[in-house]
C-alpha cells in the first residue's frame, strides 16, 4: 500500500514524530534541564492548538454564509478539515503528553492553581471535540448552527486560554 506523503495527515504524523524525538532526546541529552525543554515545547505546542482553536470558529461563521455547493463553501471545507487535521489535532496531543509529563515530574496533581487549569484544560478539549464534529458536519452540508452561535462560541477557547495561563503563570491558588 503506498503512502500518500502529501496527504495532510501524514505530515501531521511526520510533525509529532519529530516532536516526539526531539523532546525524548531533550529529556536525555539535557537531564538537568528537560523540565524546561519540555516546557518550552509545552508552549510551542499549546500556542500552536489555540492559534487553531481561535481560527477554526472564524471560519465556521464565514462557511455559514457560502451557499451550499459552491467553490467558496468546498474550499472552506478544505481549510477546516487541514486546520484540524494538521495542526490542532496534533498541538493538543503534544500539550496533552508534554503537559502530563511536567505535571508527573513536578508532582503537581493537587496544586490548587493546577486543579483549575486542568479542569479547564478538560472544558478546552471538550471545545475541541465539539469543533470536531463541525468540521464533519459542515463537509456534509449539514451544519444547522447559524452565524450568531459560532460568534458565540468563538469566545470559549479565548476565555479558558486566559483562566489557564492566569493559573498556571500566576498561581492564585
Ligand atoms: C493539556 C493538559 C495540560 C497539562 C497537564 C499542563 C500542565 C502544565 C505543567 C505541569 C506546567 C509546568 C508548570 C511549571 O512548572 O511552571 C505547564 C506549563 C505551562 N502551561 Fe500547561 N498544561 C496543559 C495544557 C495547557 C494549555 C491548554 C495551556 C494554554 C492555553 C497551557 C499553558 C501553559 C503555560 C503558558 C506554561 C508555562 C508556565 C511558566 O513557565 O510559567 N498549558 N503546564
Amino acid at each position: 500500500m503506498a503512502i500518500d506523503t502529501n496527504a495532510p495527515g501524514f505530515r501531521a504524523m511526520v510533525g509529532l514524530g519529530v516532536t516526539g524525538v526531539a523532546a525524548a532526546a531533550a529529556i536525555f541529552t539535557f537531564p538537568d534541564q528537560a523540565y524546561d525543554w519540555v516546557r518550552a515545547v509545552h508552549v510551542i505546542a499549546v500556542i500552536s492548538w489555540m492559534a487553531g482553536m481561535l481560527y477554526l470558529p472564524r471560519l465556521f461563521i464565514y462557511h455559514c454564509n457560502a451557499p451550499k455547493g459552491s467553490q467558496q463553501s468546498e474550499t472552506f471545507k478544505v481549510m477546516e478539515r487541514r486546520l484540524l487535521r494538521v495542526i490542532i489535532n496534533p498541538a493538543m496531543i503534544v500539550t496533552w503528553v508534554l503537559g502530563l509529563w511536567l505535571a508527573w515530574h513536578g508532582d503537581l496533581w493537587f496544586e490548587g492553581w493546577f486543579v483549575v487549569k486542568f479542569v479547564a484544560v478538560i472544558l478546552l478539549s471538550a471545545c475541541h471535540g465539539y469543533f470536531g464534529g463541525a468540521v464533519r458536519r459542515f463537509g456534509n452540508d449539514e451544519n444547522t448552527r447559524s452565524q450568531s452561535h459560532w460568534r458565540i462560541i468563538n469566545e470559549v477557547p479565548t476565555i479558558l486560554m486566559i483562566i489557564i495561563v492566569i493559573m498556571v503563570v500566576v498561581r492564585p491558588l
